[in-house]
């Protein structure tokens, strides 16, 4: 039996990855804590039911496509097994008409070393997303002795997991920056909730995004689960929508991260960076005014890349500044189009989860 399962960090060298499908993905009905995450003046507003089968299709190449690149570059890609999304959620204490897709894995799968944990999503929509992973789970279960299946305290997601009325359409930005300045989002902490997109993993130190998806609860449940890893609670207020810490603060490899100059990490939190010795640089402006239609996520999608090992980084093909950016970091581009599976929730690394990367759990902030 061999071991598949082993992943510390977004840069070590990739040998075993998922990545996602976006068939019968829906655009989900309002809840509690999707309509802050939604734009004013996007055309998804007040919209919901399945996403148009061209658009489907188009993203599902481009999935294909970038399954046969890591193939050809050597890395094992394994795919879920979509659910029919269009049927509602019901549990005891919630109700919501249908639910999303199995886009992004990465906001729903963790792996911290040999183990891969489903998280605990705030969004009603995503209750039963894991679903689609469960057979892959089952079989890396069957095949590798060491591998630990788990699932994270699933939320209630009752009503009182979220303020009410806290969006309201005349909200400005200026007012919005300064809700997420004043760490003041949609969800309570009567629960841990947390999306998996919100933690970033550098070896022994895992840096949690605070914001609309993921709360305080959450971070103190870390710190008791991992006591052996250190948890860093961050935030950047410079945006207007914190959802996924994957658009904002993208590690190269060690010693080397990448920050939307839009939403820098505050001066306090950059200090163990320093202190470390780590280069904190702003990521090159993306090369596109507006996100593709029907997308939830900003033009920041130009840093959301997936990094192949220290020195290789696949880049979405139009990014032409983050391109040239990564080649003067030292690192070899492969570019792969991707602007149709934007919409169904992100970009190259929310796209795929991470199962196998070579080394271990290194200590970068000593
Ligand atoms: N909040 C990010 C933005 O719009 C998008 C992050 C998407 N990441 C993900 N793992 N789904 O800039």
């Amino acid at each position: 039996m061999a071991k598949i399962v082993n992943s510390w960090n977004d840069f070590d060298p990739l040998k075993r990855v998922i990545v996602g499908r976006a068939d019968f993905s829906v655009i989900p009905p309002e809840e509690p804590a999707t309509s802050e995450k939604v734009p004013v003046d996007s055309a998804m507003r007040g919209m919901w039911g399945p996403r148009p089968t061209e658009t489907v299709e188009k993203a599902n190449a481009q999935l294909d496509y970038l399954a046969k690149v890591l193939e050809d570059n050597g890395v094992t890609v394994d795919r879920p097994e979509p659910l029919q999304w269009n049927q509602p959620v019901i549990t005891p204490d919630f109700r919501t008409d249908s639910m999303m897709t199995c886009m992004p894995p990465r906001d729903i799968l963790l792996t911290i070393g040999s183990e891969i944990m489903a998280s605990a999503n705030s969004f009603r929509c995503r209750y039963f997303e894991y679903l689609a992973y469960w057979p892959l789970m089952n079989k890396y279960f069957e095949e590798d002795p060491e591998f630990k299946w788990t699932q994270a305290p699933r939320p209630r997601l009752t009503d009182a997991s979220y303020k009410h009325n806290y969006y309201d359409e005349k909200i400005s930005l200026e007012e919005r920056l300064e809700r997420t300045a004043n760490k003041d989002f949609v969800t309570t902490e009567v629960e841990p909730m947390w999306d998996a997109a919100d933690v970033l993993r550098l070896g022994k130190d895992l840096f949690i995004q605070h914001g609309l998806t993921t709360n305080r609860k959450a971070m103190e449940w870390f710190k008791r689960y991992y006591p052996d890893l250190t948890v860093h609670a961050v935030n950047f207020p410079g945006d207007p929508y914190p959802i996924h810490i994957d658009a904002t603060f993208v590690p190269l490899r060690p010693g080397l991260i990448i920050n939307n100059p839009q939403r820098r990490l505050p001066e306090e939190q950059r200090a163990i960076f320093e202190a470390n010795d780590w280069q904190i640089v702003d990521a090159a402006m993306p090369a596109h005014k507006e996100p593709p239609p029907l997308c939830y996520s900003s033009v920041w999608l130009s840093m959301n890349c997936l990094v192949l090992d220290h020195k290789t980084v696949i880049i979405e093909a139009s990014e032409h500044n983050q391109a040239e950016q990564m080649d003067k970091l030292g690192m070899n581009v492969i570019p792969v189009p991707f602007r149709d599976a934007y919409p169904f929730g992100g970009a190259l690394h929310c796209a795929t989860a991470d199962v196998y990367r070579e080394g271990g759990c290194e200590d970068y902030f000593a």
